[in-house]
C-alpha cells in the first residue's frame, strides 16, 4: 500500500521504451521545453491532454481543473497561462471540455454538492446566460451543449485576461482555440471558435 510497485515498475518500462526508440530523447529535454500549445482541459481521468493529441513530453503545456474552467480571478490558471504566453511564447491555446463532464453535469442539479458548488457556480452562470438556447433542447441533448458553450466561454475569459490581450497588442501570433471532446469514441471536434487577435473579442473586455 505504501509504495505503488505497479507504476514504477510502468514508469521504468516506459523510460526504456523511449530511449531505445531515442536514445537522447530525455538528456535534449532536461536541456530545455519549448510546447507549441497549451491545453487547459478538464480533469478527468479519461481525457489525457499528451495522448489524446499523441504528443511527446516536452511538446504540450498542461493546466487541467474540474470542467476545464477558466476564472477571473483563479492565480493558479492564469499563472500557468503567463509562464506559457509570455516564458515559453506558445503559438496556440486550445481550450478543450469533453461530452459527459462530471463538472457541468453537477452544476446542471439543484443540489448541494459540498465545497465544488463554489468552483461549478462559474457553469451555472455560462447556464444562466444561454438558458433560451438550452432550454429549447430536448432534455437529453442539454448537458452536452452545456459541455460545448462552456468551452466557448472559457475561450473568451482566456481572451479577455492582460496576458493574451498584451501578446496580441505585441504583435504576438497566439491563437486561442476551443475544442471538444468525445470519450466514446477518443474523437476532438473542433467548435470553430477560434480568436486571434483583440479586434475579435467584447469591445467591453477590450485592453488597448
Ligand atoms: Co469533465
Amino acid at each position: 500500500m505504501r509504495v505503488l510497485k505497479d507504476l514504477f515498475a510502468k514508469n521504468r518500462a516506459w523510460a526504456e521504451n523511449i530511449r531505445n526508440s531515442r536514445p537522447d530523447f530525455f538528456s535534449r529535454l532536461a536541456a530545455q521545453q519549448s510546447p507549441q500549445y497549451f491545453w487547459i482541459g478538464c480533469s478527468d481521468s479519461r481525457v489525457p491532454a499528451n495522448q489524446i493529441v499523441d504528443l511527446l513530453p516536452g511538446e504540450i503545456f498542461v493546466h487541467r481543473n474540474i470542467a476545464n474552467v477558466v476564472v477571473h480571478t483563479d492565480l493558479n490558471c492564469l499563472s500557468v497561462l503567463q509562464y506559457a504566453v509570455e516564458v515559453l511564447r506558445v503559438k496556440h491555446i486550445i481550450v478543450c471540455g469533453h461530452y459527459g463532464c462530471g463538472g457541468v453535469a453537477a452544476a446542471m442539479e439543484n443540489r448541494e454538492h459540498g465545497l465544488i458548488d463554489n468552483w461549478l457556480r462559474h457553469i451555472k452562470d455560462v447556464y444562466r446566460l444561454h438558458r433560451a438556447e438550452i432550454d429549447l433542447l430536448p432534455k437529453d441533448q442539454r448537458a452536452d451543449r452545456l459541455c460545448e458553450l462552456n468551452v466557448v466561454e472559457q475561450v473568451a475569459n482566456v481572451c479577455h485576461t492582460t496576458i493574451v490581450q498584451n501578446a496580441w497588442n505585441k504583435g504576438r501570433e497566439l491563437a486561442v482555440h476551443g475544442w471538444i471532446y468525445r470519450v466514446d469514441n477518443g474523437i476532438l471536434k473542433d467548435l470553430e471558435v477560434c480568436v486571434t487577435g483583440v479586434d475579435q473579442i467584447a469591445a467591453i473586455h477590450q485592453v488597448r
